[in-house]
């Protein structure tokens, strides 16, 4: 196959959500449809988010199988799929939004009872900030719920995205029929079962009176009224629409029931975008251009303690990707060869040869990469899209044995180079302070740096509302704003400027006191 009919056929995504709406659910029925799984139950990766919060045994087992669930790629219908895996638990919310910076597509599930929910909203804005296409999937409609339109709106409203359904439910709950598949005009009845495959009727024509000995006199009725409503009130699905990133897609079903599952699997690899070009700070990068290249965007540790290696994940950029061939390692200037180079098929890890554009190699690693590094043929790239959130948690960070200074200071930098979390080094006391999304990476890296570092930690409490980064093309009033926030200044680890704001209200007087200077929330803008 050429470079081009390997790209064309690749499909890179990741399954959002908001805890239990059904994301791992979905993924497994993606998975046994692709045939890389051949019983539910067998992708428990994200169990972790049931289990209490500072539960480690139940934390390191859960990174032992991640592993294995980070990439999951299979063969279905020619395609290779490639699906991202994204950790249930809200407290590593930040490994989730880089995950993002790989993929090509997104698939949100929402569930019909709860509608659009923090986490799904949050994700949401780093895939409009990408313009990343989004599906939308619409799950558990087994059980009561929302009225599908009025959960449309809600979409629409919270999401900020134009919506289009491409299916549409026939009632739900304990009297669900089904849906009708708009995208391939097919009547789809719903049977519950776990393992079974949707039964699908084509119907081309909803007149036809043959509609009422499926659904029912009164559910025929309302889906022909419905579906003339949607024709009326939606815009005719428009796919480029989609590929920009403004309008998504919805189906409706039930992951559990694997119902409707199928269906959104193949409008999908129908629909969904194969890999694409890349900005990079120099240039835009084409999946086809015969040079490979590639940036890690995950780096996972191992926890074990006697065996202190890593696995960085590279997301190919262009090219092929070839085991034992010598690659620039940009930042260090330095060529690389990488002798078992990983890939992730169904769910074994196994050694390639070769790799394309779209797919996710593991290459193992003693501390050599961190986040954003790329990996060249030998061009000189920085890729872009890369960014770090302004974290919600902040505690200065303080050694509590002397002794061990050098090694609490090398295990924090090596931590922060895999994404753990955030350094802040305050401009006013030099005292370092960690940002994070939830309390469970504090306790991660205490852990860690114990563990690994033979370092140990601890917190003083720090009460912020925000680190934000600010730039101004006024270097006077940045200056004085620096000044008059000397105790509120600190550097991220690339020395940039970074305001801590102790409350909302601090931050909206400094907004509209120093009108040239820009506050972001994310560190690339
Ligand atoms: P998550 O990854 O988004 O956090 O959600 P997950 O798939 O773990 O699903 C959350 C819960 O919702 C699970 O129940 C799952 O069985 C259930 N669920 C998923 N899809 C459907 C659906 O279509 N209909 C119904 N009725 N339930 C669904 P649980 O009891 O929390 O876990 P488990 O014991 O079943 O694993």
């Amino acid at each position: 196959m050429s470079l081009i009919e390997e790209i064309n056929r690749r499909r890179t995504f990741a399954v959002i959500s908001h805890p239990d709406a059904g994301k791992t659910t979905l993924t497994e029925k993606l998975l046994l449809f692709g045939g890389a799984i051949h019983v539910a139950g067998a992708v428990k990766s994200n169990k972790i988010k049931k289990t209490a919060t500072s539960d480690w045994m139940e934390i390191e087992k859960q990174r032992g199988i991640s592993v294995a669930t980070s990439v999951m790629g299979f063969d279905y219908n020619n395609y290779k799929v490639n699906i991202l895996d994204t950790p249930g638990h809200q407290d590593f919310a930040e490994d989730t939004y880089r995950t993002l910076t790989a993929v090509d597509s997104v698939i949100i599930v929402v569930d019909v009872a709860k509608g659009v929910e923090a986490q799904t909203r949050k994700l949401m804005e780093v895939c409009r900030m990408r313009k990343t296409p989004v599906i939308v999937f619409v799950n558990k409609l087994d059980r009561e719920g929302k009225d599908p339109f009025d959960l449309l709106d809600e979409i629409e409203e919270e999401l900020k995205i134009s919506v289009r359904p491409l299916s549409w439910p026939i009632d739900m709950g304990q009297s669900f029929k089904g849906v009708y598949n708009i995208f391939e005009q097919k009547l789809d009845l719903y049977t519950p079962s776990k393992q079974t495959v949707t039964e699908s009727v084509e119907f081309k024509d909803l007149l036809n009176p043959e509609l009422e000995n499926y659904v029912g006199t009164e559910n025929a009725e309302k889906l022909r009224a419905d579906i003339e409503l949607i024709e009326g009130v939606y815009p005719e699905f428009d796919k480029e629409e989609y590929l920009k990133g403004e309008l998504a897609p919805v189906f409706f079903g039930s992951a559990l029931n694997n119902f409707g599952v199928k269906e959104l699997l193949d409008c999908f690899l129908a629909i969904a975008p194969a890999p694409r070009p890349v900005q990079t700070e120099e240039r835009i990068v084409r999946p086809e251009e015969e040079a490979f290249s590639g940036f890690i965007f995950k780096i996972h540790a191992n926890m074990d303690p006697n065996h202190r290696s890593c696995i960085a994940f590279v997301k190919i950029c262009s090219g092929k990707f070839e085991r034992n061939a010598n690659y620039k390692h940009v930042r260090f200037n330095k060529m690389m060869k990488f002798s078992s180079p990983t890939a992730f098929m169904a769910q074994k890890k196994s050694v390639v040869d070769e790799a394309y554009p779209g797919d996710i190699v593991g290459l193992p690693d003693t501390g050599n990469f961190k986040i954003g590094d790329s990996l060249t043929a030998g061009e000189n790239l920085h890729f872009k899209g890369l960014p770090s959130f302004s974290p919600e948690m902040f505690k200065y960070i303080e050694n509590a044995d002397p002794m061990k200074a050098k090694q609490m200071n090398k295990g924090i930098d090596q931590l922060m180079d895999e994404g753990v979390a955030q350094l802040f080094i305050n401009q006013f006391n030099g005292r370092k302070i960690i940002g994070t999304v939830g309390q469970l990476q504090f306790e991660v890296i205490q852990y860690r740096l114990l563990h690994e570092y033979g370092a140990q930690c601890r917190w003083d409490p720090l009460n912020l509302y925000k680190a934000c980064w600010i730039e101004s093309e006024n270097t006077e009033e940045l200056e004085n704003f620096k000044k008059r926030k000397y105790q509120f200044m600190a550097k991220d680890k690339e020395g940039r400027d970074v305001f801590l704001a102790d409350s909302s209200y601090v931050l909206q007087m400094a907004q509209a006191d120093f009108k040239d200077i820009q506050f972001h929330f994310t560190s690339e803008f």
